[in-house]
């Protein structure tokens, strides 16, 4: 039988630390490897199967669009894709009444930083210490961290640092008038689930009304219902000026977005950004049946009676110091270590995903995980702990 592991790994960059395992199935909250041997994906696929894997109504849509018409880019008009657009405008609050379509997350931040500098006529941006925003040059300014940056030092953009939840420490930095925008992950995910109370987000909001600064909300993890409302923002009575999102916006199928205010769309001219591939069927197709299938089928709120079953079970075992989080993006703090604890799940037949931190796991199971499965994944969870 071929050894997968050893052909990827003999021909592909060493980029990714990956663990021994080769999927080749998903179904629901569970994947199969290429031994038959199945795993429970508390992981959810990399933040990515909100829906679980292989949806069926988004592999059917998937289908269809790929026999109909697999792609075409911007140069020309789609049914496919103003519907997806409508239905994603429809979703965000009213002041964010346009989109940008692209393939990626750290392409839908490169984009909104872009529409920042191009809006303000500034060039500085505040980010803040635990960030994570992406790997292209612009999104990776203002992405935290001496470890990705190091190499790029000299043609990185500047970026002011200031402690996540800290709204003096962002006034202080917008004195000077040439910031362009203000981007942050309004829950922390790679730095361990971390969310500041609500009045920092307001005062945010507020900073950047009164300095003419863009404020931008990183949405690839938080967004498309994971927290329990379709945007963080909600949750706080927050409208950033643009919204980033990807991850779970295709549920599995790569696609990227930029939620942008009517104010900024007013400045965008044509060819003042673009991608061959943004907007492409396939992706649209998926967006569209991911959205519909979100709202018919009340995800969001299922995501809050998932934390909360996850975050009770946790409270309950020993050798868990804390729960953070918000429907299916949870942080657990342990007492010890926390990888030993991911290749020992994994052993059990549980993938879960580790963090910045070293003592905290990161779960972003899909938000329609049954209780049961939650149930089970619980059991083994603590066996492990034991
Ligand atoms: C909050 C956040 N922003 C941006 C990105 C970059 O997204 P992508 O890997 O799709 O470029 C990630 C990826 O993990 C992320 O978690």
């Amino acid at each position: 039988m071929t050894d997968w592991l050893a052909l990827e790994d003999a021909v592909t960059l060493p980029t990714y630390a990956k663990p021994p395992v080769a999927l080749v199935r998903g179904e629901g909250t569970r994947v199969w490897d290429a031994d038959g041997r199945e795993y429970l994906d508390v992981y959810g696929g990399h933040c990515v199967a909100l829906l679980g894997h292989c949806p069926p109504r988004v592999v059917e849509a998937v289908r269809r669009q790929a026999g109909r018409l697999l792609f075409y880019s911007n140069a020309v008009y789609s049914p496919v894709r103003a519907e997806a657009a409508a239905a994603l405008v429809a979703l965000a609050p009213d002041a964010l009444g346009r989109v940008f379509w692209c393939n990626s997350g750290t392409e839908a931040n490169e984009t909104a930083l872009k529409l920042a500098r191009a809006t303000t006529g500034r060039s500085r941006v505040v980010a803040f210490a635990g960030g994570f925003h992406g790997r292209t040059l612009g999104s990776l300014a203002a992405t935290w961290g001496e470890k990705y940056h190091a190499p790029y030092a000299s043609v990185l953009p500047e970026t002011t640092w200031v402690p996540f939840g800290w709204e003096g420490a962002v006034e202080e930095a917008l004195v000077g008038e040439d910031v362009a925008a203000v981007i942050l992950e309004p829950i922390q995910s790679m730095s361990g689930i971390t969310e500041a109370p609500p009045r920092f987000y307001q005062a945010l909001r507020e900073i950047c009304d009164r300095t003419g600064t863009v404020l931008i909300f990183d949405e690839v993890q938080t967004g498309v219902g994971r927290t329990g409302a379709f945007l963080y923002g909600e949750h706080v009575g927050v409208t950033p000026d643009l919204v980033t999102l990807a991850k779970s916006l295709g549920a599995g199928v790569p696609v990227g977005a930029v939620l942008v205010s009517d104010a900024i769309a007013e400045t965008v001219r044509p060819g003042d950004q673009g991608t061959t591939f943004g907007g492409g069927m396939l992706a649209m197709a998926a967006v569209r049946a991911t959205l519909a299938q979100l709202v018919e089928d009340d995800l969001m709120t299922r995501a809050a009676a998932l934390f909360e079953r996850l975050a009770a079970g946790f409270r309950a075992t020993g050798g868990v110091v804390e729960v953070r989080g918000r429907g299916g993006l949870v942080g657990v703090t342990l007492d010890r270590p926390a990888p030993p604890v991911r290749d020992a799940l994994r052993e059990a037949g549980v993938l879960v995903g580790g963090s910045g931190r070293a003592d905290t796991l990161r779960l972003m199971p899909p938000l329609t995980m049954t209780d049961a499965e939650v149930d089970d994944f619980l059991e083994r969870f603590a066996a492990v702990l034991a």
